[in-house]
């Protein structure tokens, strides 16, 4: 069994301090393992046995291994996890100076625990888009890896109430401090905005050619690796599960079934975007797979009907100092391994047919299984499996990996939960989708 390490997730996650970073990570190592990247303007000649990829936005990536036999007689067995984190993106566009005080205003992306952006060292990442020596647009990523802002809380004098619990107001209290010159110079960037001036210079881009950004303030400090028993990292939800997605694929060899691979952005955002799993793109994608292998009208369906989705997201473990939030029968603990999600509202996709699939995948890779719901009197999260579902009518289950603190901006992990979940979705794609 392919078991990857949890050094090498951390060096994922540090490498991809975005979406588009990640999804930048995952087509280098496709590529690396010999993948062919696909152009969805052109039409496809597929081959069995052979890996391919599509992305999207830059943002989002579905890659997948061509089986021996064609999907409407062997289906596809899909595996998939989302790229994008919550956080706070800058709005690049805009510099706010208050005396000699240089401030980024941001808006929330997401759902983060936003105190834990507060009082950090920040870096800036994304990507601009620009005109390039021709007049053409062209995009490049951003990834400073340096600390260039601050979101500074209010000094506990200034409001003594602030340990009984505070809110912050996005526009008015989340603004980040980038700098404060002498006061007896003007502070002037010379009409360029902060978020702008510093993303254009870390790629050599002229300011000035700048059409467009989209950049998020992220954490600046390594992920770690506590001991033999704890990873510490920013983005664990949901970068471990791509890694582990990932992992698994490339470690993969040729079966029956198509085996799919799909990291979708903006699960953080409900997923209703082109790129998101809320849209058609895997849907489509799988489709044109179908019709390139066998061009009768009803490939798709037949191939969607034999198939089989893991939706891989992270889950709650139990957390020791907060127990009655918690059922004791279905509160995961980290190092105990996989975790299958459900709930009576589908807000998880599981049902028991598809539980009981994973569970014998977790059986044949010597792994461990776990079980989490919410409290009755609770309602949980949602992910990308009830989507992905819903859009392509596969069966799916909702699986994860246990952490704790999800999306604060630094989250906590099992380091022996990483490789069984590698191992299960390994035992998935060698086995297939069954029946
Ligand atoms: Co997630």
């Amino acid at each position: 069994m392919h078991n990857p390490s949890v050094r090498s997730l951390c060096d994922f996650i540090d490498a991809s301090p975005t979406q588009f970073h990640a999804a930048d990570s995952i087509m280098a190592a496709l590529r690396a393992s010999g993948a062919g990247q696909l152009d969805d303007r052109e039409k496809w000649d597929l081959e069995p046995g052979k890996v391919y990829f599509l992305a999207r936005n830059g943002s989002s990536v579905i890659a997948f291994r061509t089986g021996r036999k064609d999907p409407p007689s062997s289906g596809f067995l899909v595996a998939a996890a989302h790229t994008d984190a919550p956080g706070l993106r800058v709005r690049a566009e805009k510099t706010v100076t208050k005396r000699n005080a240089l401030t980024v205003p941001v808006e929330i992306y997401g759902g983060p625990l936003v105190s834990t952006w507060l009082d950090r060292p920040l870096s800036l990442a994304g990507r601009i888009a620009y005109r390039d020596g021709g007049g053409e647009p062209v995009t490049g990523l951003v990834n400073l890896a340096k600390p260039v802002a601050v979101v500074p809380n209010l000094a506990v004098h200034l409001n003594r109430d602030f340990n009984k619990g505070f809110e912050y107001n996005t526009q008015t209290h989340l603004p980040a401090l980038t700098g404060s010159p002498d006061p007896r110079e003007s502070g002037d960037t010379g009409g360029i905005p902060w978020g702008v001036a510093v993303a254009a210079a870390s790629i050599g881009v002229d300011p000035q050619a700048v059409l467009g950004a989209e950049l998020y303030l992220v954490d600046i400090q390594r992920s770690t690796v506590m001991g033999d028993e704890l990873v510490n990292a920013p983005r664990l939800d949901d970068l471990a599960g791509c890694h582990a997605v990932l992992s698994a694929f490339v470690a993969a060899g040729t079966a029956d079934h198509t085996q799919v691979a799909a990291f979708f952005d903006n699960e953080e955002i409900g997923s209703g975007t082109a790129q998101g799993a809320g849209g058609l793109y895997l849907r489509d994608l799988l489709a044109r797979i179908c019709t390139a292998m066998d061009p009768s009208a009803d490939a798709f369906y037949r191939a969607a009907a034999r198939s089989f989705l893991v939706s891989v997201d992270a889950a709650h473990a139990f957390h020791p100092n907060y127990a009655d939030k918690y059922d004791d029968q279905y509160s995961p603990v980290l190092n105990g391994g996989p975790v299958v999600k459900a709930n009576a509202a589908f807000r998880y996709a599981t049902d028991a047919v598809t539980e009981a699939a994973f569970r014998l995948w977790c059986a044949a890779a010597g792994v461990p299984c776990q079980s989490f719901r919410t409290r009755a009197d609770m309602t949980p999260g949602s992910t990308i499996g009830p989507m992905s579902s819903t859009f392509t009518g596969i069966r799916t289950v909702d699986v994860g990996s246990p952490i704790l603190s999800m999306h604060s901006i630094r989250e906590t992990a099992g380091a022996m939960d990483h490789g069984m979940m590698a191992n299960a979705l390994g035992a998935a794609y060698g086995e297939g989708p069954g029946r």
